[in-house]
């Protein structure tokens, strides 16, 4: 089925026009299809089914429980890094047996409900938190997996590179052998998995290659060393096209995971996320207007930074069109696209080829489904932006927009009496 595509000189939605469901709901929506997400995981599902490999969505993409729901009934577990995600990915019905908790500051709170709801598995990325988990777990007993950081550069934006040395995350890879005794000797703590994730929207597979090669070997040390490892989480982070990126085919993906781990025997783990909603959601946008500046061109939406957050924050490309098709001999010119926020930063793209436009006409953010409604803010008390998710011909209100009263009442006066 089509997902998002140009008919009769409108984007539809599966076999919804835009303009419909913008008239019914108003704007700015974000707008998910349900075809696009069960085809992103059968595809991923279907290059890995030769081998023992779950699939646990990294919720933090797209956290709405209708999206989360439908990889659920697909067969998906979920990877979540938070109470709030973990509540959300039970709420939408996935089974607790196929949740995993990665996160480097999971407080022990945290990981007391975790266990209390007795998940698959939890990532511990530091000593620190190995001792808080030894100290919860120590009655109850819990098999862990620890997250390894193997020192490699995924080469995709700084801010989103986790695998190198001197980022944050996971054990270094020269201490994970010691930092496994450790764990085997607490009562209660028995280390099974090692958990890698170096990056997200890689769109070269070396740097993934190099983190599995890594990850086998310690899985050989360790098993030389008495660990029962039985299991091996490779994390996340396959890229998508946002503009003119050639993400590796999935075929590619499943051969590196095959080369590397096949023979140990391991269960597997991946922790997708963009590659699963990235191109599954779009948001759309109504211009505020067209202005002509003293050198530029600035079109005007009522859609801004704390909306779509990617743009300002990691310099992020998103196609932007209008919602009903430019004919071919129409004539554009260069304009930049900006929220209506009081800062230079609510800038979503400069120098964007676009038509005429008029106040009301319809704009749509492709690739917006991934890190789009999830990162959302209030900035300028502006409201939520509502998520639908689309099926066929039908769409639902998947987060409906709050009013302004909802917005005014999360404040409260302080009472000094
Ligand atoms: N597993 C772990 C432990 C992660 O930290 C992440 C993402 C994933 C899996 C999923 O990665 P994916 O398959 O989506 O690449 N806000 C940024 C992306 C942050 C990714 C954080 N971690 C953006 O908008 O580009």
């Amino acid at each position: 089925m089509t997902e998002f595509d140009y008919r009769d000189g409108m984007l539809h939605a599966e076999n919804i026009a835009v303009s419909e469901i913008a008239e019914q709901v108003g704007t700015p929506f974000y707008c998910y299809s349900t075809a696009a997400l069960t085809n992103r995981y059968n595809a991923l599902r279907d290059a890995l089914a030769a081998q023992d490999v779950t699939i646990c969505y990294a919720v933090k993409a797209n956290s709405n429980q209708a999206v989360i729901r439908t990889f659920a009934e697909l067969g998906a577990g979920a990877d979540i890094v938070s109470e709030g995600e973990l509540r959300r990915a039970l709420a939408a019905g996935v089974p607790a047996d196929r949740i995993i908790f990665s996160g480097v500051g999971k407080t022990r709170d945290e990981l007391a409900y975790a266990l209390s709801e007795n998940i698959h598995k939890i990532n511990v990325e530091s000593v620190p938190e190995l001792e808080v988990l030894g100290e919860i777990a120590a009655e109850r007993g819990a098999e862990i997996g620890i997250r390894v950081n193997p020192d490699v550069d995924a080469k995709t934006h700084e801010k989103i590179s986790t695998g190198k040395a001197d980022n944050k995350f996971g054990i270094d890879i020269g201490r994970a052998l010691d930092v496994f005794a450790k764990a085997r000797a607490m009562p209660g703590v028995k280390p099974v998995s090692v958990a890698v994730h170096i990056g997200s929207q890689l769109t070269d597979l070396a740097p993934l290659r190099a983190a599995y090669e890594t990850v086998a070997e310690l899985v050989t040390a360790l098993r030389a060393d008495g660990h029962e490892i039985d299991s091996i989480d490779l994390g996340g982070g396959l890229g998508i096209r946002y503009k003119d990126e050639t993400p590796p085919p999935l075929a590619d993906y499943a051969r590196i995971v095959q080369e590397t781990t096949g023979n140990l025997g391991c269960q597997l783990f991946v922790e997708p996320g963009r590659m699963l909603v990235g191109n599954a959601g779009i948001l759309v946008t109504r211009v505020i207007y067209d202005k002509q500046g003293q050198s530029r061109r600035f079109v005007i939406v009522d859609a801004a930074m704390n909306d779509l957050v990617r743009p300002a924050m990691y310099d992020a490309y998103h196609e932007i069109q209008p919602v009903r098709e430019t004919r071919a001999n129409t004539s554009t010119t260069d304009a930049d696209i900006v929220g209506p926020i009081c800062e230079t930063g609510d800038t979503f793209a400069r120098g964007r080829a676009l038509p005429p436009l008029k106040t009301d006409d319809l704009l749509v953010f492709q690739s917006a489904g991934a890190y789009g409604a999830v990162m959302a803010s209030t900035y300028n008390s502006r409201l939520l932006v509502p998520e639908i998710l689309v099926k066929g011909d039908k769409f639902a209100v998947v987060r409906r927009r709050p009013s302004y009263d909802e917005l005014l009442k999360q404040d409260q006066l302080a009472n000094w009496q």
